[in-house]
């Protein structure tokens, strides 16, 4: 097959979940056909994509901020003759919509994550509106119908959307919003596409979905099309993110027990160790209720590693209450964590609650929650030292003869070793540990 060199240059930024760094990948494919390759300088850029994330107030300003810088971009490129289309994709894209080019008229076009396969379309309508001409031909539907195989992966590990949308409606969130109803891919093109990434060298494939525990799209739900996952050969290394409490079933936790390829790391956020807070957050369980699951989790299988989502400062979240998040995370004993402030998002039920709390007392309250959560992280990569643990290598490391990869556990590894062993498990004797990684030696083999 012969590269052509790309004939326009395409530059994303994503922000946000992995969602989104899988949607941005999917739209660099979409494009593609239409001659576009990959850019790092944004100034460079014929298509400037922003995926944008609505999830926080932070997030959403973010997106502003960046457009001011893109439109002078914009501006240098017309002053020198040349042309540039912003786009702006993702959650602001679906919340805000036109809103959007209002508040930044330099942007040509808003497109939701639900729309992505008109991204195409809709540049080249943006295009014509503006007297261009496309470049190439862009092919039709039902090419981009056949895409997921056509993937190109650009390296050992790989995200795969498997389920999208959120039908729990907690209090505080505007993803229901943004990414509508829960909606599970059917079995066959999650597996066609898991086949092709493993033919080309992909070892390890997490798969992504709001709720993704709660995917029905196969016999036996997660828990069903892990297994079929299993058999591809090649693929070596299966993970899920993110999962909600209610979806965590026995199927999934047996097959945590019993599935070779399931690596040991659940990511289960709970927000808060508050009943009182839970059940205003409508997380529809309890305290006790996750405990009792984290338990079961463990008996099948005693080594996994447990990660989660924290919010402080939730409306009317007292001190007696954060210190029950406080108790439930030594309780579990976390081996990585995602910590947030409450941030009041237009729309939802929470930000219109009584009782909203102080920016202090938040960052107060995070203070306390990040310094139990940080020696919890520490003392689950402390324990690592001394065992031999199978670390996929994903890459060269930051200095030469370095190489950098996973441990089962999602702990990055670094250690010394030839580029070749790049995309292999190889055998590691931890020797050393910090809060965010960890350091060893490949074991050779002895015959
Ligand atoms: N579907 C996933 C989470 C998606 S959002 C789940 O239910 O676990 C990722 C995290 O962002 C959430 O788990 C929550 O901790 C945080 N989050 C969502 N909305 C927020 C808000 N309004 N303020 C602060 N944190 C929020
Ligand atoms: Fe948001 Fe709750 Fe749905 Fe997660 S489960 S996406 S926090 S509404
Ligand atoms: Fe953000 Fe949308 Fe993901 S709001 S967290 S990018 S689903």
């Amino acid at each position: 097959m012969s590269e052509t060199p790309p004939l326009k240059r395409l530059y994303i930024k994503t922000y946000g979940c992995q969602m989104n760094v899988y949607d941005s990948e999917r739209m660099a494919d979409v494009l593609a056909p239409l001659g576009y390759g990959m850019t790092d300088a944004p100034e460079e850029a014929d298509l400037v994509v922003l995926n944008t994330c609505h999830i926080r107030e932070k997030a959403t300003e973010k997106v502003y901020s960046e457009l001011g810088y893109i439109k002078q971009m914009k501006q240098a490129r017309a002053e020198a003759g040349a042309t540039m289309t912003i786009a702006v994709a993702g959650c602001v894209a679906q919340a805000e919509g036109q809103e959007i080019m209002r508040r930044q008229p330099a942007v040509d076009l808003v497109v939701g994550p639900q729309a992505y396969h008109q991204l195409p379309e809709l540049i080249a309508r943006t295009h014509r509106a503006r007297g261009e001409r496309l470049a190439a031909d862009f092919a039709a539907d039902e090419k981009f119908d056949a895409l997921p195989t056509a993937r190109r992966p650009t390296g050992v590990t790989a995200f795969l959307t498997v389920q999208e949308g959120c039908d729990k409606f907690c209090t505080f969130c505007v993803v229901p919003y943004t990414r509508g109803g829960e909606w599970s891919r059917p079995a066959d093109s999650i597996l066609a596409e898991a086949r092709g990434l493993a033919e080309q060298g992909v070892r390890e494939i997490t798969l992504l979905g709001q709720n993704v525990n709660a995917y029905d799209g196969a016999e036996g739900g997660l828990a069903g099309l892990v297994r079929a996952l299993a058999l591809i050969e090649g693929l070596d290394r299966i993970r899920y993110t993110t999962s909600h409490p209610r979806d965590m079933d026995e199927a999934l936790i047996a097959a945590h027990a019993q599935v070779e390829a399931l690596m040991p790391y659940l990511h289960l956020p709970v927000q808060s160790g508050s009943d009182k807070i839970l059940k205003a957050m409508n997380r529809q369980h309890t305290a006790e209720s996750y405990l009792r699951q984290i338990e079961k989790v463990r008996a099948a299988r005693p080594d996994i590693a447990i990660s989660g989502d924290f919010i402080v400062g939730f409306p009317g979240e007292r001190e007696s209450d954060f210190e029950a998040t406080l108790s439930l995370i030594r309780q579990v004993g976390y081996a990585s964590a995602f910590t947030f402030k409450y941030s009041r998002r237009p729309g939802t039920p929470a930000s219109a609650m009584p009782g909203q709390i102080d920016e202090a007392v938040k960052d107060e309250r995070l203070a306390r929650l990040n310094a139990l959560l940080e020696d919890q992280q520490k003392a689950f990569n402390a324990q690592q030292v001394g065992k031999v643990l199978p670390v996929l290598v994903e890459r060269l490391g930051r200095h030469d003869g370095q190489l950098s990869g996973r441990s089962p556990y999602l702990q990055a590894v670094h250690m010394d070793g030839p580029a070749h062993l790049v995309g292999q498990i190889v055998p590691v004797r931890i020797e050393a540990s910090a809060r965010m990684s960890l350091s060893g030696q490949i074991q050779l083999e002895t015959a």
